[in-house]
């Protein structure tokens, strides 16, 4: 905590660290209450900086003792100012020996070293090493680790380090110890250490090349029942990267450690990845099917980072991305693996997209907005956003989009025999792809560079005499705090053109080429504000199907009749697109009718009433209700019984967009009409609908032992949307379905949609069974937190009910995925409630951003953003909030986290 302004760090200020580690010498005396850490580290001066002091890190520390080539150093001998600990005029070569005291019991910012449910765990990344010793706590700082662990034996039976367990024994006293020792050069923030009474389900497991390696999933006593799923996809993930990348796993032993105190989702600390439950435990009584892929998912990315990340890591944190775009990029691509189905991959990659657009898309157009590589920061970690990991992983794909899977692949070929071993830049993997491909890319540094999402339109022109196609894209991007000019990108835009039957036309480009050896999707390379292209031989008025499988991070319009929508949604051969344009059509109507009730709310001068209310409005302005929504209906319609369509794919079709895409439409967001233009739209939906939502929900019933699979886990979904849409109904026979479906079902998914429609609905069955569920998973931290979840984000719970779960005895702000599953959920997840009139939401915010600041700074800063959007907001809730944020910010003692989120989104 500080009270004077933290210091903003500039990427241009990077200078190359004064002295190297070669060796670092760990002893640890574990004690809730007071470890002791020993330190020595020989360092040598860095040949490229001759000049500079020896400087050290060291975050809320207790010094006892430092040496220098083996004498003590008085305070005098050092300089301490802050966080940097500097020695001037130390000797080429040094020997460090430091000893600091810490109190891992009584820390809440889960940091460092800290203690989880009487276990000890560490989290070092990105400046959390130096919570436990003064070190070059920075990326370009690689050495090798030597670490010794000492702890009493009875309490902490198990003790873990990265690496290679070389010795372990007795040391008299009830105490014990064991040695590890890291054969690859690291950073500081992939150290770890795991101690503590846990037990593991382990397997050897032979590579691609006939090694034998050892595999461990770690958990709490009474888990073990719950760790095959990572255990599986952990085995995947090694074959994958073999497979795609050739790329092996390089150490002997391989551990997943899970605990329930951590601040995001899993750390890649070499060999010994920790992870937070949520990501690790799983089985058909406790885990949905949701919960089996994001497990998946993050078990491989922690995996891929082994080599994208740890062999190769970042020069300095502005690079963030490398590491993390890349990675999240190659989980993607695994997840899509291992579904193997088209419309499975397609899913996968329109559910990507869903949470691009959701939360990145509304980032870079906040006061937050910051480059994938930015330029600055004053918390690193405000800055494990969406926009370094997700949008950086869109980056990614757009090298593999304009270079082919092969292209992409010589590139990362050489990049890793170019920089094995080092700390590089975003520039360097650039220009691997570049070189091992003998392109210039260039142009395409802007997507590193500038901040905001640009935006592409598009218009087409037919020439029936020249048979010729003409599309012209047009690029223009918004300015960006700090970033008034852009600079056009380098837009992989991939376009297929239909003709009236609905079928791919070849597209040649070439005047004169041969039609029948063209392709049918072109990705057109936007390099220029203004551009056209121009396709040849084609017979017919086409319909143009733009960004197949969203080929770049851009928003794409193009003036789309609805008939046109809609025959995308029929033929298109890109099923993306043909989502698309199902999403489209939906967005329109929906727009049309938030317009209609503000029109009709600002005549009665009220914002309350509920759907029903809505959707009578919507009848009596419109004067025709349901014939306006009938080509969207009757689209949705012949989706929902299209059976040739995988269910996964008719489950995202029928998905309207949510509150946030729809109020992200808006130059004025206004919740309570977007709320209820979605729910009346649900309910028409629900209504015209209803004898095929029964027919898919009995069409796709899962009997059997549960198995999460995507085949049966896409059943189960179009099977609950549908049960979902019923529950609009709200009339005793949906009661009856739902009620019967929570009492029979054999898995958390079927358990949960069902709990989740019958709060959603006044079903008689309503209290008694959340009570039930409660009862039935008490012991499930897991499945306590969707409990929470359910409630705040349910649209009956206002800001006094929100409050009433705050006072349950199973919440408490010290764990962060509780914190997460009620407070930020209702902030984020229930826009309806939390922007209420009053300013009630807003004060609640307010009240649990400034209470979290004082546990745990990262969860705090992660909760504050829930107000980013603030500006965009109609005039009375728009003062509301900037009235809120100010209260924050007028409180003393705010952590740098807090500090960045609040001041910047007042200044912005
Ligand atoms: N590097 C981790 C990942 O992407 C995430 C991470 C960064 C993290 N900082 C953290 C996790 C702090 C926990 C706490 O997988
Ligand atoms: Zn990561």
């Amino acid at each position: 905590m500080r009270t004077d302004t933290p210091p903003t760090i500039y990427r241009q200020q990077y200078a190359a660290p004064a002295y190297r580690v070669e060796q670092v010498e760990m002893g640890f005396d574990l004690d809730p209450e007071d470890t002791r850490v020993a330190t020595r580290s020989t360092l040598v001066r860095n040949p490229d900086s001759p000049e500079g002091d020896l400087v050290l890190h060291g975050h809320e520390l207790r010094l006892v003792q430092i040496r220098m080539n083996g004498k003590v150093l008085s305070p005098g001998q050092y300089q301490l100012d802050g966080d940097t600990l500097r020695i001037a005029g130390a000797p080429h070569r040094v020997t460090l020996d430091i000893e600091t005291a810490l109190q891992p019991g009584r820390n809440t910012s889960l940091m460092g070293l800290y203690v989880s449910s009487g276990n000890f765990f560490t989290q070092c990344e990105a400046e959390g090493f130096r919570k436990i010793t003064y070190f070059p706590d920075r990326p370009d700082v690689m050495a090798k680790y030597t670490v010794m662990l000492r702890a009493d034996k009875a309490r902490y039976p198990v003790l873990l380090g990265n690496g290679n367990l070389v010795e372990q024994g007795d040391l008299g006293d009830g105490r014990h110890y064991a040695l590890w020792e890291d054969p690859f050069k690291k950073p500081s923030y992939l150290f770890a250490l795991v101690a503590g009474n846990l037990v593991c389900q382990e397997e050897a497991f032979q590579l691609k090349s006939g090694r034998e390696v050892l595999l461990q999933v770690w958990v709490e006593h009474g888990n073990l029942d719950k760790t095959q799923h990572a255990m599986d996809s952990l085995k995947n993930s090694i074959r994958w990267d073999e497979e795609r990348f050739n790329l092996e796993l390089d150490l002997d032993r391989f551990m997943i450690v899970a605990v329930g105190d951590f601040n995001m989702g899993a750390m890649e600390n070499k060999g010994l990845n920790i992870f937070n439950t949520k990501y690790v435990l799983a089985n058909p009584r406790i885990a949905t099917d949701i919960d089996y892929a994001n497990i998946e998912a993050v078990v491989g990315h922690e995996y891929f980072h082994n080599w994208t990340g740890n062999r190769v890591t970042c020069r300095d944190w502005f690079q963030l991305s490398l590491k993390e775009g890349l990675t999240v990029f190659r989980d993607q691509e695994f997840s899509a693996d291992m579904i193997g189905s088209a419309s499975g991959r397609a899913v996968k990659r329109i559910e990507d997209v869903r949470v691009l657009r959701q939360t990145q898309f509304p980032e870079d157009a906040g006061p937050m907005a910051h480059p994938v590589r930015p330029d600055s920061y004053i918390e690193i970690n405000n800055f494990y956003t969406v926009t370094v990991y997700e949008k950086g992983a869109e980056v990614v794909r757009m090298y593999q989009t304009l270079l082919g899977r092969d292209g992409f692949n010589r590139g990362m070929a050489l990049y890793f025999q170019r920089h094995d071993g080092q700390a590089v830049t975003c520039d360097d993997f650039r220009s691997a792809m570049a070189d091992a491909n003998r392109r210039d890319l260039s142009q395409f540094e802007r997507w590193y560079s500038q901040a905001g999402t640009p935006h592409v339109s598009a218009t087409g022109e037919y020439d029936a005499q020249a048979r010729t196609y003409t599309l012209t894209l047009a690029q223009t991007c918004k300015p960006t705090p700090g970033q008034e000019q852009k600079l056009p990108f380098h837009i992989p835009v991939a376009v297929g053109l239909l003709d009236a039957g609905g079928h791919d036309m070849p597209l040649v480009q070439t005047p004169g080429a041969v039609a029948a050896d063209a392709q049918t999707t072109a990705v057109l390379e936007l390099t220029e504000a203004h551009q056209s292209f121009v396709f040849h031989q084609v017979g017919e008025y086409p319909v143009p199907s733009l960004l197949r499988n969203f080929s770049a991070p851009v928003v794409l319009s193009h003036d789309y009749t609805d008939a046109e929508l809609a025959f995308l949604m029929e033929h298109d051969s890109d099923p993306f697109n043909r989502w698309e344009g199902g999403q489209r059509l939906a967005t329109r109507r929906l727009l049309v009718l938030v317009d209609k009730l503000l029109l009709t709310d600002s005549a009665a001068q009220t914002f309350d009433g509920d759907a029903a209310d809505a959707a009578a409005a919507m009848a009596a302005s419109a004067g025709a209700p349901v014939a306006e929504q009938s080509a969207l209906v009757s689209a949705l319609r012949s989706t929902l019984r299209h059976t040739g369509l995988d269910p996964e794919f008719r489950e995202v079709a029928l998905t309207l967009p949510s509150e946030t895409m729809l109020s992200e439409q808006m130059d004025v967001i206004h919740p309570h009409a977007i709320h209820r233009a979605r729910q009346a739209l649900r309910r028409v939906l629900a209504e015209q609908l209803r004898e095929d939502l029964e027919a898919a929900y009995h069409d796709n019933q899962t009997p059997g032992p549960y198995s999460p699979d995507a085949q049966s886990a896409g059943k189960r979904g179009l099977k609950n949307l549908a049960l979902s849409y019923l529950s609009e109904l709200d009339d005793e026979r949906t009661h009856a379905l739902i009620q019967t479906q929570y009492d029979h079902a054999g898995n958390m998914t079927d358990r949960m949609a069902a709990l989740t429609a019958l709060v959603n609905s006044s079903a008689p069955g309503r209290q008694a069974s959340l009570e039930h569920f409660y009862r039935d998973f008490e012991h499930e931290a897991l499945v306590i937190d969707k409990w929470f979840t359910l409630q705040a984000t349910e649209r009956s719970t206002d800001v006094a009910a929100v409050r009433a779960l705050a006072r349950h005895p199973a919440f408490t702000l010290k764990n962060p995925n509780r914190v997460r599953s009620l407070v930020l959920a209702f902030c984020s997840s229930n826009p309806a409630q939390f922007h209420a009139a009053d300013g009630s939401g807003y004060a609640f915010w307010a009240e649990h951003v400034i209470a979290l600041n004082a546990i745990n700074p990262q969860v705090a800063a992660r909760l504050a953003r829930a107000l980013d959007r603030w500006r965009k907001y109609a005039p009375p809730l728009r003062e509301k909030m900037r009235a809120a944020l100010q209260r924050v910010a007028d409180t003393p003692a705010l952590s740098g986290d807090v500090l960045e989120v609040i001041s910047k989104s007042l200044a912005n």
